[in-house]
C-alpha cells in the first residue's frame, strides 16, 4: 500500500513515515525543500516536491496513492488566517481528489477549546466549522467528504506530542523559563493538558489507517490530564530554576503566544481510541521525558 503524507518531514510526520515504512508500506512524502526531500529519501520514502500552496501537487499526491495522511501545517502563529486558509484549501483539495474512491484520508487535528469543563471524548464533534475558526474548521470540512465516498478520519493529537527533539509547545515553555529565570504556571496551575509520546502518536495514525471507519474521530492521547503546575515543576527541576505562579494577565509576557494555550484546561480521553484500535501507549510520559533531560540539552 502506497501512502501520501503531507508534512512527512515534520515532527509527527517523520515518526509516522518511520512507522509506516517499518510496517511494509510505501510512503510518498510531500517535501518543500531539498533538505526535507533528502531526509525522506534517506529513510527510503519517495518524494513529491511541492508546497501547501501548490494545490496541484496535493491533488496528484492524493490521486496517485492508496491513502492520504495530511500533517503539514504552516503554523503561522502571527497570521492564523494564513494557516487556516491553507489548511482548509488543502483539505478541500485532497477531499475532492479522493471523492468516490473510498480511500482513507487521515488529517491532523487538536483538542483545544472543543468542550469546556470536562474531558473531551471521541464522541464530541468539533464546534469549529468556518474558515475563520481554528484550523479553518478543517476537521468538520474533511468529515463532510465521507458522504462523497472519502474515508475521512480525524486524528486529534494532544497539545504536546513529546519526545527527544521536540520543538513544539513544551519546548516553548522551557525556553520561556530559560529566558525569564522562572519556571511558570498560570494562576494556581490546576488546569490540565493531555500529552502523548511521539512514537505512540505515530502508532495511532498507522492503526487508524488500518482499522478506523470513515467518519471516525481518534484521540492520540497517552495521558488524559496533567496539571500544568506539575509540568512547570518538572521544568524547574530540570533547569534548576524556581517555580512560580504567573498571573493570567502576565501570561503573554512570560510565555509569548503559548501563554494562551498553557492557561487552558483541556483534558481529553482516548478510551474509545484504545478500544477501537487495540492501542496502548508504551512510550515515556511527559514528566519522564522532562526528567530524562532531553528538553534541557543546549
Ligand atoms: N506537535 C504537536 O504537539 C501537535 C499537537 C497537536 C496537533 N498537531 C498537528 O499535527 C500536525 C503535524 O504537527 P508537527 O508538530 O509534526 O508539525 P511540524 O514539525 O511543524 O511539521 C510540519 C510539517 O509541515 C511541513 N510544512 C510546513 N509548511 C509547509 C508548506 N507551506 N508547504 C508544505 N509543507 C509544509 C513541514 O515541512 P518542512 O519539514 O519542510 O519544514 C513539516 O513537514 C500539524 O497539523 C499540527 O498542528 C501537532
Amino acid at each position: 500500500m502506497r501512502v501520501f503524507i503531507t508534512g512527512a518531514s515534520g515532527w509527527i510526520g517523520s515518526a509516522v513515515t518511520d512507522e509506516l515504512l517499518a510496517n511494509g508500506y510505501e510512503v510518498l512524502g510531500l517535501a518543500r525543500s531539498d533538505e526535507s526531500a533528502a531526509r525522506l529519501e534517506a529513510k527510503g520514502a519517495q518524494v513529491l516536491r511541492g508546497d501547501l500552496d501548490d494545490l496541484s501537487a496535493l491533488r496528484s499526491g492524493a490521486s496517485d496513492t492508496d491513502a492520504t495522511i495530511h500533517l503539514a501545517n504552516k503554523h503561522d502563529w502571527a497570521h492564523p488566517d494564513v494557516s487556516n486558509k491553507a489548511e482548509r484549501e488543502a483539505v478541500e483539495t485532497i477531499g475532492e481528489a479522493l471523492a468516490g474512491s473510498n480511500r482513507k484520508f487521515l488529517l491532523a487535528s487538536g483538542v483545544a477549546g472543543a468542550v469546556p469543563g470536562r474531558s473531551l471524548t471521541e464522541n464530541d464533534a468539533s464546534p469549529f466549522h468556518g474558515l475563520e475558526s481554528p484550523r479553518g474548521g478543517s476537521e468538520n470540512r474533511a468529515l463532510e467528504f465521507v458522504e462523497q465516498g472519502v474515508g475521512a478520519v480525524s486524528v486529534r493529537f494532544a497539545p504536546t506530542v513529546h519526545g527527544a527533539g521536540d520543538k513544539g509547545f513544551v519546548k516553548f515553555i522551557v525556553d520561556a523559563a530559560k529566558t525569564s529565570g522562572v519556571s511558570g504556571y498560570i494562576g494556581d496551575g490546576t488546569n490540565h493538558w493531555p500529552a502523548v509520546h511521539r512514537t505512540d502518536a505515530a502508532r495511532v495514525v498507522r492503526l487508524g489507517l488500518e482499522k478506523a471507519a470513515p467518519g471516525t474521530l481518534l484521540h492520540a492521547i497517552g495521558e488524559e490530564a496533567i496539571a500544568t503546575r506539575t509540568i512547570a515543576e518538572a521544568i524547574g527541576r530540570g533547569l534548576g530554576l524556581p517555580v512560580s505562579s504567573i498571573a493570567p494577565e502576565d501570561a503573554q509576557a512570560q510565555f509569548g503566544m503559548i501563554g494562551a494555550f498553557f492557561g487552558m484546561d483541556i483534558p481529553a480521553s482516548s478510551a474509545l481510541t484504545r478500544e477501537l484500535l487495540g492501542w496502548q501507549p508504551t512510550g515515556p510520559t511527559l514528566i519522564e521525558d522532562l526528567d530524562s533531560g532531553v528538553y534541557f540539552a543546549s
